[in-house]
């Protein structure tokens, strides 16, 4: 049953038939042509590669408009969310649609604690990556073999699945952390009950035998602000292939599993590790920022400017503008100053200004400012896209259970328009009249 209202009709004309198609319209003015009955009436699919144009399902959680440059997160600006809640209230209102009450949060944070610790046996799992394992392959399957040990989940009781939803919450948290401890060769650290999420996970993350770790109210603050940041972000290509694995009715393990690979990439969170490789490319190739806006523009270059460009904001996207802010106090709270911090304000201010960015809208989006932060708290560059991976999981996970508790909303089977041969045999173009292959007997 649609949520959004029909407002009009559309009128299709083909073969001298005319076809009407419902206009629908969501809570924040947004128009949609409903085509869901498109084949049926016309025989016609749509064409929509990359899925620019479709919306592929109506979802309560997230609000983006890409020209104000707006992003709510349940009708919360996500300026409000950093400034007054922490990532696990964030995570909360993600999942439950709502902010919790104290009493709500306290629960929710002792389910954080009852279930941060992996199976023991999954320890194991660590040693036996390669040193060089990349912490994002060794997330994806270190959660979906989660499925293994905490079978429950094949149960769709809603009890099943809160404790699923807090075990992926806490655990990522840890998996995170031991890969890290696993790369540094350094002694794992468990996580404690007497700390909150982000001190937990910077704990685990920092502690030593020789150093031990001291929170740093700073750095913890600034790790919620981050991780709220990229809580959700409506239909982008992770979030997408975590409904389209759920609709197939596969676990949440699995599902999110898949959601990490897809983030893997450069063109989406990858893209945050690429920004400081870029950057430093300045340093130790002696490149200049004018350089990279030329190698930018020039389409015979396969090179793009990390961190800029989005398929949804056309202005500055408003993560952008809140991690600028933190990542200029982390640095200057952890390390006075940064370098890369100057190259990237003064790419920031070159590309703004260059004719071929404005022409096509390209503006900082939430991950050219977020590694910086990161490099300046001592999180190694591989695991930049983990944390982006820590923050969007809520943003997934009721992702997942809006899809699941849908009826509308089917197994995801796109169409498509094929190019490729008419009918044709082997006899024919091989043309002989018996062929037996070589591989055939
Ligand atoms: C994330 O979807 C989300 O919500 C994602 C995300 C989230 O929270 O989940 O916001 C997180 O993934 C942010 C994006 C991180 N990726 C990068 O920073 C990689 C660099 N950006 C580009 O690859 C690109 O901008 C994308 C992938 C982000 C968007 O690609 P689109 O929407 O397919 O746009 P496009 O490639 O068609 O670009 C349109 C034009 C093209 O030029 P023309 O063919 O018109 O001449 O803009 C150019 C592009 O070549 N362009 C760039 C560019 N981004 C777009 N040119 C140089 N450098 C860039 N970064």
């Amino acid at each position: 049953m649609s949520m959004s209202k029909e407002i009009a009709r559309a009128k299709l004309c083909l073969d001298g038939k005319e076809y009407e198609l419902p206009v629908l319209e969501g809570t924040e003015g947004e128009r949609a042509l409903d085509i869901r009955r498109l084949r049926a009436t016309t025989g016609m699919v749509s064409y929509d590669p990359g899925v620019v144009n479709t919306g592929v399902c109506e979802s309560n959680i997230t609000f983006v408009d890409g020209e104000k440059g707006i992003l709510r997160f349940r009708g919360y600006d996500i300026e409000d969310l950093t400034e007054h809640c922490s990532f696990l209230e964030v995570a909360y209102l993600l999942v439950h649609g709502f902010l919790p009450t104290p009493s709500e949060y306290n629960a929710f944070s002792k389910l954080m604690n009852l279930h941060s610790m992996l199976h023991e046996d999954m320890r194991n799992f660590f040693s036996l990556y390669p040193d060089h394992a990349h912490p994002m392959a060794i997330l994806s399957a270190m959660v979906v073999s989660l499925s293994t040990f905490y079978p429950e989940l094949e149960l769709d009781s809603t009890e099943a699945i809160d404790i699923t939803v807090a075990r992926l919450l806490s655990k990522l948290r840890t998996i995170a952390a031991f890969s890290y401890k696993k790369n540094m060769g350094q002694p794992i650290v468990y996580p404690r009950s007497d700390l909150r999420y982000c001190e937990n996970f910077l704990n685990m993350m920092f502690h030593t035998p020789v150093n031990g770790y001291s929170p740093d109210p700073v750095i913890t603050h600034a790790l919620n602000q981050l991780l709220i940041l990229h809580a959700d972000h409506e239909q982008n290509c992770s979030t997408s292939v975590v409904r389209t694995v759920g609709s197939s009715r596969a676990n949440l393990y699995a599902s999110i599993s898949a959601g990490i690979c897809a983030l893997w990439g450069p063109l989406h969170g990858g893209a945050n590790q690429r920004v400081i490789e870029m950057l430093e490319s300045v340093i130790k190739q002696g490149l200049s920022a004018a350089t990279l806006i030329e190698r930018a523009k020039d389409k015979a270059d396969p090179f793009k400017l990390f961190g800029f460009g989005h398929r949804v904001y056309k202005t500055y996207d408003p993560r952008a503008k809140v991690a600028k802010k933190i990542c200029k106090q982390v640095i200057s709270h952890m390390t006075r100053t940064d370098p890369l911090l100057e190259i990237a304000q003064e790419l920031e201010e070159r590309a703004m200004a260059d004719a071929y960015f404005q022409e096509r809208n390209l503006y900082p989006n939430v991950d050219f400012y977020t590694g910086l932060s990161y490099r300046a708290m001592g999180i190694p560059i591989n695991m930049f896209t983990v944390m982006f991976a820590i923050g969007r999981l809520p943003g997934w996970i009721a992702q997942w259970l809006e899809q699941r508790d849908n009826a509308e909303n089917r197994i995801v089977r796109p169409r498509q328009v094929y190019v490729g041969p008419s009918r044709r045999t082997v006899a024919e173009t091989l043309n002989v009249s018996t062929y037996s292959h070589p591989g055939k007997n």
